[in-house]
């Protein structure tokens, strides 16, 4: 059967390459990116787009049944940080159109979904290094709240109503194609950004808070590899979690010297210091490594190495 896509807040940090990536591996007529704003040009440019609100359910209904819609990546939501400031909108947006979207795949309009969770899902009872896939998940943030309780709905539709429906514990994205927005871990992106325009950058976090982080390459792969899997390979329905390395922004800063031997960092913690001191330093994804084949590529030189090449190239 020949697969059409439907990615949903195709415009954000992860859409726009996913929806890239999935366009070159299954050709562009088939991948109707969606958002409710306008994105890159390149995303924009490279095939169908449908502007749609992810919380209206009618809209969400009619694009599904227009598109005879086989996949689905459900990526929009309100980051960590920006939600902690609108705690209600936060939380409709996140879980209403996850709700809204597992009841369209009951309704049977898809046959499956791919929706991300976070490490947000842990909190400060949770252990913090080598953090186990089955732990304490007490989280002290809404969007942690939300991304919980998704996984409950995610692996209630699951049992209840076969909805095959797949997710990944995403750490600290860090990509150079497009910024993330209103997250805990967006300093590993603005950093790089600010040291090759300024040469110095005042960091949010301070300088020994480690987390989990992944470049986006790597995050891009594991979600077409997840969703390629076998159904019966997959163990875990609630989340899998996901690991590639853990860098403080100490660390992070050495890493740019070795090519920005000046590059100054200084520091300045708010109130993300408080949500990065709540989320765990390390992940044990092993999981994920047994069910589905995952393994990383990339390590923090080869990360600073490609984002500061990409960065001075597309400039
Ligand atoms: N990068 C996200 C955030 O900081 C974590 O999922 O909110």
């Amino acid at each position: 059967m020949s697969k059409t896509i439907v990615i949903l807040g195709a415009c954000g940090q992860i859409g726009t390459e996913l929806t890239l990536a999935l366009r070159s591996r299954y050709g562009s007529d088939s991948v109707i990116a969606s958002d409710i704003r306008e994105g890159t040009p390149q995303l924009m440019e490279s095939g169908p787009f449908v502007t749609l609100d992810a919380t209206d359910f009618n809209a969400l209904k009619e694009l599904f049944t227009k598109t005879q819609v086989t996949e689905v990546y459900l990526m929009a939501a309100m980051l960590s940080a920006t939600a902690e400031k609108s705690p209600a909108r936060a939380w409709d947006l996140n879980m209403n159109s996850l709700l809204h979207v597992l009841e369209l795949g009951r309704q049977g309009l898809y046959s499956k979904l791919f929706w991300p969770s976070s490490i947000a899902v842990f909190g400060p009872n949770t252990p913090k290094q080598n953090t186990p896939q089955a732990t304490v998940t007490e989280p002290s943030t809404v969007y942690g709240i939300s991304k919980k309780a998704g996984e409950g709905w995610a692996a209630y539709y699951h049992r209840k109503y076969g909805v095959d429906v797949r997710s990944i514990r995403y750490p600290g994205l860090i990509s150079w194609k497009t910024q993330p927005g209103g997250g805990t871990t967006d300093y590993a992106v603005d950093i790089f950004h600010h040291a090759l325009k300024n040469g110095s950058y005042e960091c949010f976090l301070r300088e020994n808070t480690a987390l989990p982080m992944m470049y986006m390459s790597d995050a891009i792969q594991a979600t077409l590899q997840l969703m390629e899997a076998p159904a019966e390979d997959l163990s875990v329905r609630t989340s899998y979690n996901l690991s590639a390395l853990s860098f403080t922004p100490a660390e992070l800063a050495q890493s740019i010297r070795v090519h920005l031997p000046d590059f100054k960092i200084s520091y300045a913690p708010d109130s993300r210091q408080e949500i990065a001191d709540s989320w765990p330093e390390s992940i044990d994804d092993s999981q994920a490594q047994k069910d589905w084949g995952w393994k990383p590529q990339y390590d923090l030189k080869k990360l600073t190495r490609e984002m500061l090449h990409n960065l001075r190239e597309n400039s």
